[in-house]
């Protein structure tokens, strides 16, 4: 009897400490399979006969949010692909389908791959991840590649979601991109100013080592090349829902802070294959300055341990804090740069854990409601170990949770919020925070000291 109490402790312990750890974020949509609203029967009919349409080659990969839609991209890694640029709706009500079909964004037939004599720039090819600005439009940078086969040059395009009308579509030429072809826009974040929606800019991060900023005004682009784009050659190794992964990849993650009096922001910026956080001022990289000239002006703010990469991230506007998927962990981990300037492992937080539901957290996006969005779609195991990706089980999920709730009792609450706490009378029983140093990451220990 003994033994079997025993037995259900350590079954019950290991199951909350592998499961329970998600009470922080809600699940909203839960999909086991992609499938879209075609225009009638009969194109969805003909796409399935054709294989434009091969259901199990859909993965959702970024998202956005607008209103009450719920932006979700699907990227063309394998043929098959109905629609890459989508979006449902959020509706409203507790009867609402927790599993929609994604509707084309603007409509189908951009979202169509061109047969053989029509223009491809009059399509989005393929996109991974988003960005909505102040002034009611969606930046989309599309990498022009389908199955494999490079269909056109980058394009980013921004559309105004008030008319769903593209009232811009800039090509990015080839001076712009590695010359050995490995560059790849994994997202992209847009900076505008509500007063005077065309002084606008986007910094596109390229995992080669590079950010594109695009001048919206000028229609011109610019890269820059800085050393911290690059990835660590000590944090190139995944093992992620049981795939192992050598990932080389640079410059990937990119947040904005607030507007600063001056009218610059902090762009915040991480490489997917690295621990390590940077940051630079918004003026540097809209100024024409050389990079010998601006070289310091790029800083390091301290690394997370070893294990703890992050690529997707993104900025809380009203609490200042930075949120990234640590998709090495199947979690969510934020720091406060309001609070804590260096980036460490007492200064930052893990705030979700989760092997099942979080298994690849591949998007993450905080909304101008200050809510927490986190995409999550097993990607790994879709693309490299297909035979271990189940069809019939519950593989993309997207959660939502206000940010100050997410926060709350973590070394990211604001200080505004903290010092509220500290005079009530119940804050003499309040834990201990939780840090990603006391969460009791089963990861060695980061020894390395040159840069701190
Ligand atoms: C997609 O790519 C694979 C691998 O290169 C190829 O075998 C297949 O024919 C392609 N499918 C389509 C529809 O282009
Ligand atoms: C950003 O750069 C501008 C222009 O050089 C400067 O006035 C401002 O103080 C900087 N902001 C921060 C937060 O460093
Ligand atoms: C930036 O500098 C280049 C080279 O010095 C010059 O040709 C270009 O006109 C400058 N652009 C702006 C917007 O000042």
């Amino acid at each position: 009897m003994a033994r079997i109490t025993l037995a259900i402790l350590i079954l019950g312990c290991c199951t909350c400490a592998v499961w329970s750890v998600n009470d922080r974020l809600r699940e909203v949509f839960s999909w086991r399979q992609l499938d879209f609203t075609f225009p009638d029967q009969k194109t969805r009919q003909a796409a399935i006969a054709s294989g434009e349409y091969v259901q199990a080659n859909n993965l959702p990969l970024g998202l956005e949010v607008w209103r009450d839609k719920l932006f979700i991209t699907v990227p063309r890694w394998k043929a098959g692909v109905a629609s890459t640029l989508n979006y449902v709706s959020l509706g409203s009500g507790s009867n609402q389908n927790r599993s929609p079909r994604l509707v084309p964004y603007p409509n189908y037939a951009m979202n169509r791959l061109p047969s053989s004599g029509q223009r491809i720039t009059d399509r989005i090819i393929n996109t991974y991840r988003l960005s909505i600005d102040v002034c009611d439009r969606l930046w989309v940078i599309d990498m022009g590649i389908a199955n494999g086969t490079k269909l056109g040059q980058p394009q980013l395009f921004v559309i105004d979601l008030n008319t769903d009308r593209v009232v811009r579509q800039y090509v990015v030429t080839a001076n712009l991109l590695r010359v050995d072809g490995n560059s790849w826009f994994p997202g992209l974040v847009a900076d505008a100013d509500w007063k005077s929606c065309d002084r606008a800019y986007a910094y596109l991060p390229d995992i080669g080592g590079g950010l594109l900023v695009y001048d919206y005004r000028r229609n011109t682009a610019r890269r820059i090349e800085h050393h911290y784009f690059y990835f660590d050659p000590l944090a190139t190794v995944f093992n992620i829902g049981g795939v192992r992964i050598e990932w080389p990849d640079g410059m990937f993650g990119v947040g904005l802070s607030e507007r600063h009096p001056d009218g610059y922001r902090t762009l915040y910026f991480q490489a997917m294959s690295s621990t390590r956080m940077f940051s630079v001022n918004t003026s540097v990289l809209q100024s024409n300055r050389s990079l010998s000239d601006t070289f310091q002006e790029y800083r390091h703010h301290g690394h997370r341990a070893a294990g703890m990469q992050a690529g997707p991230m993104s900025m809380d506007q009203v609490t200042g804090t930075v949120f990234y998927a640590l998709v090495n962990q199947d979690a969510i981990g934020c720091w406060n740069p309001r609070r804590h300037e260096r980036l460490s492992g007492d200064t930052s937080a893990v705030l979700v854990q989760d092997s099942k539901t979080l298994e690849f957290p591949a998007d993450i996006k905080v909304d101008m409601d200050s809510n927490l969005w986190v995409l999550s779609d097993r990607m790994p195991r879709f693309r490299f170990q297909v035979l271990n990706f189940d069809l019939n089980d519950v593989n993309y999920r997207v959660f939502r949770a206000p940010v100050a709730d997410v926060v709350r009792d973590t070394v990211c609450e604001s200080q505004l919020n903290g010092n509220r706490l500290l005079s009530s009378s119940e804050n003499q029983s309040r834990p201990r925070p939780i840090t990603s140093s006391n969460m009791g990451w089963n990861t060695p220990s980061d020894k390395r000291s040159d840069f701190d």
